[in-house]
């Protein structure tokens, strides 16, 4: 018996309405139901995907559900909030899915930390970043969080900063949000655990370590910590990278646009593709948006089987 916003009829009758996306309660589905529904794994060989076959979890019971952005019409006023973990998202119309990528171009960081980080391999930089006193976060912090988890994952997601679970903890996503995280990454077959570089994605964030009170990260904090996470893409080599909010949205994209422009588009970074998409801790405040984030991640998913992987 699937379960009732899983009914075949009623898939059926949200198809013939276009409102085909359903946010199921994280726990209501038993491991093969999900398996169902879930994208084929990458690596495997698979036909095109119907986004009404892609089920959405959420990270509570009774969340919202929703259409995928590319449906849902422009929102007539821009959104401003705190943007500690937050998104200005404004509606604009998102370029088609068929339009070529973007080439990114990065913020111009510290050429002379550039090339020092540059030289480092996995360890020592992962030393350099917990040493490193280069900006007044130094000296502030209980961690460093460097990141987590496989070093050849095939994907990488990019956050903003540690919050104070993360920075007590020394790990990225460890609260709410983090777990609103892992449910996204768990509908698309990743997870942050595990042996496998193809299912396992590696997690970071623009900002190596947490700005008191959960205040958003300043330009110099931005551009010192930079040059790490360029060089941690660079020796993660992921086949994509996912930039999750307006920080790294613009950092790694270098445009200064709000999230809204920049999701829905294939970036270019280096070489890399790269998807822009809103901020889990924004999602777990605005759960309306969690159908455009869905479609950010087909479309993040789309680019990976677009590659063969
Ligand atoms: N938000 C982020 O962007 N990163 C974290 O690690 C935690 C919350």
């Amino acid at each position: 018996m699937p379960h009732p916003l899983l009914d075949p009829r009623r898939l059926a009758m949200l198809h013939a309405l276009g409102l085909e996306q359903a946010w199921v309660p994280r726990d209501a589905l038993d491991p093969a139901e999900l398996a169902a529904l879930l994208p084929p794994l990458p690596g495997a060989a698979a036909a095109p995907t119907p986004q009404g076959r892609r089920a959405q979890v959420s990270d509570a019971p009774g969340a919202t559900r929703g259409t995928p952005a590319r449906d849902a019409p422009p929102a007539a006023t821009e959104r401003t909030e705190r943007t500690e973990r937050t998104e200005r998202g404004h509606g604009a119309p998102v370029p088609p899915r068929e339009a070529p990528a973007a080439r990114a171009t990065p913020a111009p960081v510290n050429e002379q930390r550039l090339q020092q980080v540059r030289s480092l391999a996995w360890e020592p930089l992962q030393a350099f970043t917990h040493d490193c006193r280069a900006c007044k976060l130094g000296s502030m912090r209980h961690h460093a969080v460097f990141g987590v988890e496989h070093p050849q994952a095939r994907v990488m997601v990019v956050g903003e900063a540690p919050g104070a679970e993360e920075d007590r903890i020394g790990e990225p996503f460890v609260g709410a949000a983090g777990k609103l995280l892992d449910n996204m990454l768990r509908a698309c077959g990743l997870s942050r655990a595990g042996e496998d570089p193809v299912r396992t994605v590696y997690i970071a964030n623009v900002i190596k370590c947490r700005p008191p009170g959960n205040r958003n990260p300043e330009p110099d904090e931005i551009e010192q910590c930079l040059p790490i996470l360029q060089r941690q893409i660079e020796l993660v080599r992921p086949r994509l990278l996912l930039a999750l909010g307006r920080f790294a949205a613009q950092a790694l994209t270098g445009s200064a646009e709000p999230i809204g422009r920049l999701r829905q588009r294939a970036w270019d970074w280096h070489g890399t593709p790269l998807v822009v998409s809103y901020h889990p801790a924004y999602l777990l405040r605005t759960p309306q948006d969690k159908a455009k984030a869905w479609a950010d991640l087909c479309l993040a998913q789309d680019l990976l089987e677009g590659q063969g992987a």
